[in-house]
């Protein structure tokens, strides 16, 4: 069987970054609350002429740049943000990178699942024609209330996957879990901006559905928890990753080693909770901070609230470490402007006017910017290159 899988990623994030100790000090928590206990240590936040599609462009340019765009003839995107209840967000995005007519493009959706459903279905693409490419695109703005318990984790990210034949990353394998569940821990309804959650029945929630997708993993065949290297874990905060961890370690009777929490969180500590591309931005710090994996096997928990959930692995592949990328993640997190709390509550109160248009002041330094609402609909262009 023609082995498929990642082949190339990347990650983009917003022009703002708020300090969660900024945060704590502003709102008379203790700061280690938010680095230890919920571990945490920042969170980005979008320009007004940010979102989704200009962050997972940005994701994306460098992915093309390096590998061309030929045989790329389906681009996916999956977010919960979504910017219209019709069009897709990867149409927008189509047009920004210069991608041919050629191309299907659609939207997927089910919480911070949608990425992983992305991947599944690139990989069966190529399965029937391996000569083409699909690149996935994860992008998200979490947002939660002001003062609300779910403040501190939010943030905003995206990582654009390049998918192929004979990948030069991960090689995903075939057999994997998957879990649904109808459970209310998690949902933004359509009339709202912010996510509505219960807090405590959502942790319990995603540890349920990893149990179930890992008993499903088991059923179908898979490996066992031994000869799994290294896991990452969809990181709505990097603790939860410790806790899945931990309940796995229980529930499959075995030992799990603990550096692969460390060096799988260093982006997500920084970016906060990105949803759909979280669990690929830990997937990017593993293997940006980890030399020894070649041959071995990753695991990759996705979870998605509401619920679904799918426990797959992958081998990496020889010759996947490259030290510029790391670097190239570090100049992005380490470029973010950042906001004194008062202007952070002022940006995450603003909303765009209904039904009339609108021009966005001009901040981002990215390559692509959301330049406003002209006759419903929204505009985009590229700012460099
Ligand atoms: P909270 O009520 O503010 O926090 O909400 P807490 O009181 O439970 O404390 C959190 C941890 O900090 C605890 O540790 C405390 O002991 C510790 P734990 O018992 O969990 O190990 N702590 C301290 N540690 C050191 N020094 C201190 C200190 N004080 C307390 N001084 C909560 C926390 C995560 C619930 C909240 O932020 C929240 O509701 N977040 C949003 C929901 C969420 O992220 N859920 C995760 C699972 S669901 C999921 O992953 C899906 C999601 O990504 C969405 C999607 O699928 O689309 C969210």
């Amino acid at each position: 069987m023609t082995p498929i899988g990642i082949h190339d990623l990347e990650l983009a994030t917003t022009h703002h970054v708020l300090s969660l100790t900024t945060l704590a000090e502003a709102n008379g928590t203790d700061p280690d609350k938010y680095r230890l206990g919920i571990g945490q240590d920042e969170m980005s936040m979008p320009a007004p002429d940010e979102d989704i599609v200009t962050m997972g462009a940005a994701a994306a340019l460098p992915l093309l740049e390096r590998n061309g765009i030929e045989g790329i003839r389906t681009l996916l995107v999956a977010t919960e943000s979504g910017l219209d209840q019709s069009k897709a967000a990867g149409v927008w995005i189509h047009q920004l990178l210069g991608l041919p007519a050629g191309v299907r493009t659609v939207e997927l959706k089910q919480a911070c699942y949608s990425a992983t459903a992305a991947l599944q279905a690139a990989v069966g693409i190529l399965s029937r024609s391996p000569q083409e490419k699909v690149l996935v695109i994860a992008a998200d703005v979490a947002r939660y209330e002001l003062d609300s318990p779910g403040e501190p984790t939010q943030g905003a990210g995206a990582v654009a996957m390049l998918v192929s034949a004979n990948p030069a990353l991960v090689e995903i394998e075939p057999v994997s879990g998957v879990h649904t569940a109808d459970v209310d821990d998690f949902w933004r309804p359509n009339d709202s901006s912010t996510a509505v959650v219960d807090g405590a029945l959502s942790i319990r929630a995603y540890l349920d559905a990893l149990t179930g997708a890992w008993d499903d993993l088991a059923a179908q065949g898979g490996p066992d928890l031994g000869s799994i290297e290294r896991i990452v874990y969809h990181q709505p905060f990097t603790k939860m990753a410790k806790k899945a961890q931990q309940r796995l370690a229980r529930h499959a009777g075995g030992e799990i080693a603990a550096d692969g929490l460390e060096t799988g969180s260093v982006y997500n500590r920084r970016l906060g909770n990105t949803y759909a591309a979280s669990l690929y931005a830990s997937l990017a710090a593993l293997l940006d901070h980890e030399q020894d994996l070649a041959g071995k096997r990753v695991g990759l928990f996705s979870y998605g609230s509401g619920s679904v959930s799918e426990f797959l692995t992958g081998i990496v592949a020889p010759g996947y470490a490259d030290s510029a990328r790391a670097r190239r993640v570090l100049e992005v997190l380490d470029a973010r402007v950042p906001l004194e709390v008062a202007e952070y509550r002022e940006l995450h109160a603003t909303e765009l006017p209904s039904g009339v248009d609108v021009q966005t002041p001009r901040v981002t330094k990215a390559p692509f910017r959301f330049t406003g609402i002209q006759g419903r609909a929204r505009q985009y262009e590229r700012t460099s290159g």
